[in-house]
């Protein structure tokens, strides 16, 4: 068996962690921010746990235990023979217990835990950037120590224990810290502040600015790209800022982005180039907002689909076009934010999450960190619905993954008088004797977003002025009972039927808004895949959707979806209501959650290797299924 038990007492709480990690590791993944100053290297000693057994009964265990030089250096006679050791040194062989009666608990009390926006997700707040301000002594005579040792000396003064470099024996930096130091170094008389990433210095600035450190989320997205910025000292969303990805102009899928970015390394560039100068406004609209300084943003984790993910990075998409469709790299990537000047500090990072396949990415894996289908003991199912949606099924033994080409209708685009979850657009739809709507900032309405979309067709179909085939009415089918208001809103102009939502009067615009023929049958294209999807990933279980215990819905515009009009157009198994949860950007929320918490970091990791995934494309039943899930369920 590869996995042991970590037992904590006297709470007696069980944790399961991989054989061959550290005790250290398997307490933070289980959700415990041990503290662990010097990133588990062994060097500060505090991380300092009592083992009570190694194998069964509490005792002490020492005699069972290989000591490292280190434990010997930071741990007493008496602490080693009552089982003390070093959890980020102790390597898990076999189930061990572990005390946390005493200075542990302290530690464990100290965690701030964080919870996302929109999910109830918690993890130990501790991200990778810290700062650290230093009031240096001034070169002397005697004192002439260099620059670069000096901030060395001053870090561990205050208990810090950076990264060195192995070879060398030196504090690792980035190059271009050092050219700026004697300078930065003066200009407040040795007052500075250092800026740590994982222990490694990434900055050095005048003066003390530990009150200003921060982080960005970004979700980008087939159609639409979010941004939030965190601060780090808190983990507070400060604000979110989003646009439509400017790469929809070559294509509103990413098959044709494929292809374009395939045709060379120019168009491969361009592709890439309209990404990062959209992360850059989407940069600059949230730090002009909040009066931000860019350089002290010192991390951006992105998440994305594995194509977004392969063009944002400049790399060859080509193979993902072409099956079996392999990507060029799914482990999680760690990018200096200059190298493709993406407008943070420019020392700072880009940190993108591992993807799961060749159409399954990081916004998955973002996805499942957030609802936490992963620890689940049960079976529950996650839908980040956009252009592509995500399915993803299952529970902690086993969970499966595909995509499915949805199209962008969820997200407004191809859709008549569609337009993004922005001020002005309708979301909420209600047929009764009129049309009633709801618009997003209760203004006059210019346009209609996705889930206005579904809810819209929902009501059309309940009240039955389209049928199960999708098809609108004309005037003389209506049903007899449908009120006149509701009647004279079908019209036909040159043998194209649209429902008129609202009319010209009362829009923003002076022209009327309505679903068209066609926006409907982009919506059964768009629903269908979902909804075949999900049916195939079920087959695959082998569950049926009365084991499916929760539902999440996910998506950029998922929290103002109605789960009843989504289950009324079939697109969402037809299970009770209170199993179904609209989570928002859950994609984004990963994200959020990587950035402030390393545990996090590292289940996310854990995730893309774990999950299983299924490749729709190649299987016949799936064809049918989607042939099948373009009508509408038959309202009873
Ligand atoms: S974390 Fe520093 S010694 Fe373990």
């Amino acid at each position: 068996m590869n996995k042991v038990k970590v037992t904590l007492w006297p709470d007696n709480r069980e944790i399961w962690a991989s054989r061959g990690e550290t005790l250290s590791e398997a307490l933070l993944l289980a959700g415990y921010a041990l503290e662990t100053p010097c990133a588990g290297r062994g060097i500060c000693g505090k991380c300092k746990v009592q083992i009570l057994t190694a194998s069964a009964g509490i005792k002490a265990a020492s005699d069972q235990l290989e000591l490292y030089a280190s434990e010997w250096q930071h741990l007493s006679l008496d602490e080693i023979q009552q089982g003390y050791r070093l959890a980020c040194l102790m390597v898990l062989k076999e189930d061990v217990k572990v005390s946390i009666s005493t200075e542990f608990r302290d530690v464990l009390r100290k965690t701030i835990e964080i919870t996302v926006p929109g999910t109830e997700t918690s993890f130990p707040f501790n991200p990778l950037v810290y700062k650290v301000f230093l009031e240096l002594a001034q070169p002397t005579v005697a004192d002439r120590m260099g620059d670069w040792e000096r901030i060395e000396r001053g870090l561990v003064e205050k208990g810090f224990f950076p990264v060195t470099n192995q070879v060398e024996n030196g504090l690792q930096l980035d190059g271009d810290v050092l050219r700026m130091l004697p300078t930065v170094l003066r200009a407040q008389d040795y007052r500075i502040t250092a800026v740590l990433y994982n222990g490694k210095l990434i900055a050095v600035e005048e003066g003390n600015t530990t009150d200003q450190m921060y982080g960005v989320a970004l979700d980008i997205g087939t159609t639409t790209m979010v941004g939030a910025l965190i601060d780090l000292r808190t983990g507070e969303q400060l604000g979110v800022a989003s646009l439509t990805n400017p790469q929809r102009s070559f294509g509103a899928d990413i098959i044709s982005r494929i292809s374009f970015g395939s045709q060379g390394s120019s168009q491969l560039q361009e592709l890439q180039s309209q990404l990062v100068k959209a992360v850059n406004e989407i940069l600059q609209e949230l730090t002009g907002r909040l009066g931000v300084n860019q350089n002290h943003i010192y991390e951006a984790v992105v998440v994305g689909n594995t194509v977004i993910h392969h063009l944002f990075l400049g790399l060859d998409p080509t193979y993902l076009g072409q099956g079996p469709y392999v990507p060029v790299v799914t482990r999680p990537l760690r990018i200096k934010a200059r190298k493709l000047k993406v407008k943070i500090r420019d020392s700072g990072y880009l940190y993108l999450l591992p993807n799961i396949a060749g159409f399954v990415g990081g916004d998955a894996v973002g996805v499942i960190l957030s609802t936490r289908l992963h620890q689940s003991s049960e079976i529950q199912l996650a839908v980040d619905i956009g252009t592509n949606g995500e399915i993803v099924l299952g529970s902690a033994q086993k969970l499966l993954a595909c995509s499915t080409a949805a199209g962008p209708a969820f997200e407004g685009e191809r859709i008549k008088h569609g337009m993004r979850a922005a001020f002005g657009a309708i979301e909420r739809v209600t047929i009764e004797e009129d049309v009633k709507i709801g618009v997003i900032g209760s203004v006059l309405p210019k346009g209609i977003s996705g889930s206005g979309l579904i809810e819209a067709v929902a009501e059309m179909l309940r009240v039955g002025i389209i049928d199960v085939s999708g098809r609108i009415h004309s005037q003389q089918e209506l049903p007899s009972e449908l009120p006149l208001a509701i009647k004279t809103r079908v019209v036909e102009e040159n043998h194209r039927r649209e429902f008129v939502l609202v009319r010209k009067e009362l829009t923003s615009n002076g022209k009327i808004i309505s679903i068209t023929q066609e926006d409907i049958r982009e919506l059964q294209l768009a629903k269908g895949a979902i909804e075949a999807g999900i049916q195939v990933m079920m087959k695959e279980l082998g569950v049926n959707k009365e084991q499916i215990t929760q539902v999440f819905m996910a998506g950029a515009f998922g929290s103002c979806m109605n789960p009843v009009s989504a289950q009324v157009i079939g697109m969402i198994p037809s299970i009770p209501l209170d199993r179904v949860k609209t989570v928002g950007n859950a994609a984004g929320a990963g994200a959020q959650l990587a950035l402030l918490s390393r545990s996090a970091r590292k289940q996310a990791t854990k995730i893309a290797k774990e999950v299983e995934y299924i490749e729709l494309s190649a299987r016949p039943d799936f064809q049918e299924a989607f042939l099948a899930s373009m009508y509408f369920p038959k309202i009873t």
